[in-house]
């Protein structure tokens, strides 16, 4: 009785995984007998190295067990082989030839070493051609995705990765960089998990002050531009999340075009941005009314999955900690489902302090920062702290900015557009097709 590991992901099954499967019971059927065991990477596994799968595990797990000729399904915990092996210690282990070489070859090698304590050995089966998961990602991309699937997937992230993070976009364009800008770094592909619909950059784009004037259709229109074109989860930036008789509707508006989150902050009045702090008058609501809302809000939305983020100005507008720590907890008990804390100043420190003492909450939920002024931070340093979202709230509008100002003194200064163009322009050719369908 042979026993055979195969380990995948099994999110976009495509004849290549079913090669590899039927390879696997001829190799059983010529031994006489033997158990194939499909170790199906969790998501947690999957996110560690690209993007969270469109089947959860249960789903995916549904898919390969029902598939002739797979024994059994285990849950592969990490993207490293070896812990499942160590514990199975199969016979044999069955892969595509194409982690011969590239990032997975140190990989395979592990794999082979460990392998031969017990006599295991490693197959290679010739890779299909024509046909692979990057492929049908891309088309699964074009074809989009539904309310209720993306909006599910803040959550899924939530439980999947250390950090989650979130980049800005204020209109249809902005959004497609967030959802395709992606790096290939220690043989991970890393890009953003999701997009921040902020009301600094919004109102900016539109040439609109950040107080609030922006009416909710104008931020829905600019909303559904960014959700036409991408697949990602989004957070919605609800300013105080105006009267609560607003607020309920507003939470049943977003939650029907599958946005996961809002974040509402405790402010009343007219809203003034944050960055300003104490530099301008803005006053901050009481925990009791602000809780009201948020008891509101959550009595009013419709389905399990969507979040309401409690965002605390106490830092902001130089309340102190004690007070940002009394709101966390009463916030909480509302029924927030995370909570955002703010700072402007120029160093972590202050939100390090908050980090200390929130980690202890009994019922801590999702902990959500903003590193606008206090950019030094790293992505690492947060995690440190218990920090489960990063909001980069600002940097795509801020750079586009200054590009097309440069541009506009070129051709000024220049009397012709050469040297604009060849400076700070892409090529013609590229904005023409930068746009699928174009041609
Ligand atoms: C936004 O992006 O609109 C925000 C974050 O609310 S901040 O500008 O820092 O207030
Ligand atoms: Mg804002």
């Amino acid at each position: 009785m042979i026993k055979i590991y195969i380990g995948m992901s099994a999110d976009l099954l495509h004849p290549g995984h079913l090669n590899i499967i039927n390879e696997a019971r001829k190799l059983i059927s010529s031994k006489g007998e033997g158990k194939l065991i499909v170790g199906l990477l969790t998501d947690k596994a999957i996110a560690s190295y690209k993007r969270l799968p469109y089947m959860n595990w249960e789903q995916r797990k549904n898919v390969v067990e029902n598939i002739k000729g797979v024994d059994e399904v285990i849950a592969q915990e990490t993207l490293d082989y070896v812990p499942n092996l160590l514990k199975i210690k199969p016979d044999y282990v069955l892969h595509g030839d194409d982690w011969k070489t590239g990032v997975q070859a140190s990989t395979r090698q592990r794999i082979i070493d460990i392998m031969s304590q017990w006599g295991g050995k490693v197959i290679d089966i010739p890779y299909t051609k024509g046909i692979s998961s990057t492929k049908l990602n891309n088309i699964l991309k074009e074809v989009g995705t539904t309310p209720e699937i993306r909006s599910h997937r803040l959550k899924r992230l939530l439980n999947s990765k250390d950090l989650i993070t979130i980049m800005e976009a204020h209109n249809g364009l902005s959004g497609l960089i967030v959802e395709n800008t992606f790096i290939e770094q220690n043989g991970k592909k890393i890009e953003f998990d999701g997009i921040w619909i902020s009301s600094l950059t919004q109102s900016a784009a539109q040439a609109k002050p950040d107080i609030g004037y922006l009416d909710t259709t104008s931020r829905m229109n600019t909303l559904n531009d960014i959700l036409e074109v991408t697949t990602k989860p989004i957070i919605y930036d609800g300013d105080n999340g105006g009267p609560i008789e607003h607020f309920v509707f507003t939470v049943k508006t977003l939650e029907r075009l599958g946005v996961s989150a809002i974040i509402i902050e405790d402010k009343i009045g007219l809203k003034k941005n944050s960055l300003f702090g104490t530099e301008v008058e803005q006053e901050q609501d009481s925990p009791e009314d602000f809780a009201k809302k948020i008891i509101a809000g959550k009595q009013s939305q419709v389905t399990e999955n969507f979040m309401i983020i409690a965002r605390i100005e106490s830092l902001i507008l130089e309340k102190g900690l004690d007070d940002a720590i009394i709101r966390a907890k009463t916030y909480l008990d509302a029924g927030a489902d995370g909570i955002m804390i703010h700072s402007r100043k120029s160093t972590f420190d202050e939100v390090k302090e908050f980090c200390k003492l929130y980690k202890e909450f009994p019922n801590r939920k999702a902990l959500v920062v903003v590193p606008s002024s206090y950019n030094q931070v790293s992505e690492n340093e947060l995690i440190e702290n218990g920090v489960n979202i990063v909001i980069y709230a600002n940097h795509l509008l801020r750079a586009a900015y200054p590009a097309m100002v440069n541009t506009a003194k070129s051709i000024l200064q220049n009397h012709r557009a050469k040297e604009a163009s060849e400076e700070y322009c892409m090529k013609i050719k590229d904005i023409i097709t930068l746009i699928p369908g174009a041609q």
